[in-house]
């Protein structure tokens, strides 16, 4: 089944820990940690030290998405934070490969992130040498904007192309993920999907990632 990544940048910051804690008892499958620098999207959030203090509150796997320029001069710090995941975006790389190589020398698994106007061609070449494919669904720098719904034919595009060209790759999917939605993401391709706004602005987690993973989980209808 595909997996649910509460994106803390909806959390209540003034109580993180309390936060992460209760994601992963609501059954979170992993936390998405988003990380913005003021320059490669306009808005600022937290960086390795803050991330290496959650570490020691959760088992949940970190899932840290970097929208910050350079980030090759980041990957070190934040293995050593603690992450699972890292994910840089194609549009502020400049030596790609060189970046992605880094990632997983390290030991943690590589992603590589497109923002919703960037084409599918321009990861097509390391496609082989990923492990996840992020496609945002809404510009980068905000929680709680609203899914761009012409991005289902791209998360369906990229399944195809995955398919073919490395298919052990998983594609995640970041931005405007709500209940009313997230089956037909799941359906497009997605096998992980970042959940905001959705999650940390409902009254109850449980119910909410309890509700989703109900409707991942449905069997499709076909009339
Ligand atoms: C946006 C971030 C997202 C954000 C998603 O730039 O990358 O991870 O937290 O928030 P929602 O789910 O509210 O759209
Ligand atoms: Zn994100």
């Amino acid at each position: 089944m595909q997996k649910i990544a509460p994106s803390i940048l909806s959390a209540d910051g003034s109580r993180l820990g309390e936060e992460i804690a209760a994601v992963e008892a609501a059954g979170a499958d992993l936390l998405h940690i988003d990380i913005m620098d003021g320059h490669f999207v306009p808005n600022l959030t937290i960086g390795p030290g803050l991330v290496a203090s959650l570490r020691h509150r959760t088992r949940l796997p970190f899932d840290v998405h970097l929208m910050i320029e350079n980030p090759e001069r980041y990957i070190d710090e934040f293995a050593k934070a603690g992450s699972d995941w890292i994910t840089v975006h194609v549009e502020a790389a400049v030596h790609l490969h060189r970046i992605v190589h880094l990632i997983r020398e390290k030991g943690v698994r590589a992603g590589v992130s497109l923002n919703p106007a960037t084409p599918l061609s321009l990861v097509e070449p390391i496609l082989p040498e990923i492990d996840l494919l992020l496609i945002m669904t809404v510009n980068p720098g905000f929680g709680g904007q609203k899914f761009i719904a012409g991005m289902l034919p791209k998360i369906a595009a990229a399944k195809r192309l995955i398919r073919e060209a490395a298919p052990e790759v998983l594609i995640e999917v970041d931005g405007g993920v709500t209940l009313k939605n997230i089956r037909s993401i799941a359906d497009a391709g997605a096998d992980m999907l970042v959940a905001g706004s959705s999650v940390f602005g409902s009254g109850d987690y449980a119910e909410t990632i309890g509700a989703m993973k109900s409707l991942l989980a449905a069997p499709t209808v076909t009339v």
